[in-house]
This record gives C-alpha cells, structure tokens and sequence, in this order.
C-alpha cells in the first residue's frame, strides 16, 4: 500500500496528527462494554514474573508498562533493551511470560531476544504493529497494536498504540490477579476511552509549541524530567527530540537530577518538566525549583491544577487537559513529539529522514 502525507509537510507530522484515530481503532478492537478484549489464553493468574523486551522507542513503552504491570496487576517485571537481554544469559523463572515490543516486528536484537525466551517461558507474547512479521510469526501470542502504516523514522503513533496495547494487558492482569474489581475496572476502562477526545484536545490547543520550539532550536542540551510512569515519557521525550533535531537531550528521573544533572543547569539549558497534578506532583515540583534556584529555564508541562499551583519562576509553560493518573504518559507523548518535530524544523532538518537512523534495524 502506498502512503501519501494526506496535505501535512511531513509523515511525522500526519502521524502525530493521526493518534485519536488509530487509538480509538486501538480502543475499538481491545475493549468490551465491560471488559478487556484478549485471547483467554493470556491469563496472569499466578504467574511468577514478566520480562518485557525491546529496542528505541518499544523499549520506553515497556518501561511505562512496568509500572502499570507494578502497580495495577501487582506483577514483578523485567525490562531490558534487547541488545543487552540477549547476550547477558537472564535466568527466566519457568512460570513468567516474556513480552517482545516492536513496530516493525523485524528488529534484529528483539527477535534474538524472543529466540532466546522462546523455549524457558511458558508464553512469549508478541506487540506489533507488522502483524506478518517475524517477531509476529515466532510468539506463541501476537496482539496488533493498529496503528496503521508508519513512514516517519522516529516513532509516534505506534508509540502510543503500543502504550495502549500494553495497558490493557496490565489491565486484565490486574483483574486476573484479584488486584482490580469491577468497579475500579469500569473506572479504567472509561479512562482509556477519554484517551482520544483528550488527544483532540491536546492538539488543538498545540500552538504554543511552535514558538517554544524555536527557543529550544538554540539549545545545546536539553534536559526532561519526569517521575513515576512520567520518567520513561522524559526518556522518550529527549530521545525524539535527539533523534530529529539533533539536540543533546537526555531524559531524567524527577529524583535524580541532584545525583548529578543538576551541575549541567544554567541560564542556556532548558528543562522540560512533565507533570501532571498527581500523587508525585509536589515532589516534582521541588525538583524543578531546584533546577530555577539555578537559573535553569523551566518549561512546565501540567495540567490547569498543577500550572495554576506551580507556574511561578518558570520560563513557559505548556496546558494540557487533566487525565486518569496511570494512563498520563499516553496523553503526553503528544507533547514530547510535537515539542521535538517542530524543534526539527525550526533548524532545518529533515524530520521523516534524520540522518544515520533507519525505521527498522534489522542487522546487529
Ligand atoms: C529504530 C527506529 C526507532 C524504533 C527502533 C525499534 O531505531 O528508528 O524508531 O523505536 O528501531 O524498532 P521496532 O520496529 O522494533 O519498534
């Protein structure tokens, strides 16, 4: 099939603009009325532990995905970047499932990964958007994330897609494993279903981003914050960031930055904060005062409570609607990726091409 950019400049930017639709395909497919849409056959009953695999930007789904496996499902987890996991001889407890990222379903390391799980586990589980791949084919298991085709080298939709994928399983995991009732399931479900409308507004409401962004364009480091399943969206926010504009970003946990980030600040670098008003947002909030005690330039991205409680002394700030805690870092992502394509093309590079990345590596 051949893609067209259906009148945006760049595939990276259809993409993005694409994610309330191919989410609500997502949600579509993997909801019930009142319950989860997955084979029976994915049952966390009992299960001693979960290891999730993969590469890039799959890799920080996996990450989110722990601490909804943590927290919703009360499920131990493993994560691990595939080119480390396949060669570092992990012992996998026979009952645990290994769960293998990808959206091409093709990356090379994953599907080492995947071969190596493949006879110690009792299911390997595959999240792809490529439903004919490789990594598709070799798992006993393989959910669609159904995010349509994607052209951008640096990931968006599928990003979000898989995030989505990845919460419904946590989902059924919580309520197979006694952790979620009926009442707090309906109240996730109704959450997950906001997802798109809250997108819809996000970008709406994204044209602040574009001057941001020309400020960012000067920067030689950026740094994102972010606590909780937020710190794996800084990670992700700094790697697209990295990827298309060329930036030194890095992503940090909120926590962290006194262990040796903080020594970077000053006047020149900017700090994206994401940090929705949750249970972690005070303490958030006292690491980017740290960062403005320095004189770092804050761009705080929260919502109306958490700016209307902590704008003050910030260089910018950036309102997105209020979202079900757990599931923040899907809404976020829109953020993350607009802040760094339009960072792109305020220095002139080439957003759907960044140099030296391929969309699927599929060579050691
Ligand atoms: C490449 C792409 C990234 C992607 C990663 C993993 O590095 O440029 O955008 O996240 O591979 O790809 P996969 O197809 O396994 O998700």
């Amino acid at each position: 099939t051949r893609v067209e950019k259906g009148g945006y400049k760049h595939f990276m930017a259809k993409e993005i603009a694409e994610q309330p639709v191919v989410l609500g395909d997502a949600l579509h497919h993997y909801l019930r009325e009142n319950g989860v849409n997955l084979p029976e056959s994915l049952d966390f009953t009992g299960l001693d532990r979960l290891t999730l695999v993969a590469c890039g930007t799959a890799f920080y789904a996996c990450t989110v995905a722990k601490y909804w496996f943590e927290s919703l499902a009360g499920l131990p987890c493993e994560i691990d970047v595939a080119s480390e996991f396949r060669y570092r001889e992990p012992p996998l407890p026979e009952n645990s499932f290994a769960i293998f990222v990808s959206q091409s379903g093709e990356t090379a390391d994953t599907l080492a990964a995947l071969r190596y799980c493949a006879e110690k586990v009792r299911k390997t589980i595959a999240v792809v958007n490529v439903a004919t791949s490789s990594i598709a084919r070799e798992c006993d298991v393989a959910l669609p994330i159904l995010a349509g085709v994607e052209v951008g080298v640096a990931s968006t939709k599928a990003f979000t897609c898989q995030l989505l994928v990845l919460a419904v399983m946590a989902l059924k995991a919580g309520v197979d494993r006694g952790r979620i009732g009926p009442e707090a399931l309906a109240a996730h479900l109704e959450a997950l279903r906001s997802l798109p409308g809250l997108m819809n507004a996000a970008l709406a409401t994204s044209e602040p981003i574009v001057k941001l962004a020309e400020r960012l364009a000067e920067a030689q480091d950026i740094l994102f914050l972010g606590r909780g399943p937020m710190f794996p969206l800084a990670l992700e926010g700094a790697l697209k960031l990295k990827e298309i504009s060329y930036i030194h970003a890095e992503g940090y946990a909120s926590g962290e930055l006194k262990h040796g980030p903080i020594a970077l600040i000053d006047r020149m670098v900017p700090v994206i904060v994401m940090a929705p008003h949750d249970r972690l947002f005070d303490k958030t909030v006292s690491n980017m005062q740290e960062v403005m005690a320095r004189h770092g330039m804050v761009l705080l991205i929260s919502d109306a409570k958490g700016i209307a409680e902590a704008a003050e002394g910030t260089w910018a700030t950036l309102k997105m609607p209020a979202v079900a805690e757990p599931f923040a870092p899907i809404l976020y992502a829109l953020p993350a990726q607009l802040l760094a394509y339009h960072t792109a093309i305020a220095k002139g590079t080439d957003v759907d091409q960044p140099r030296n990345l391929a969309k699927s590596v599929t060579v050691e």
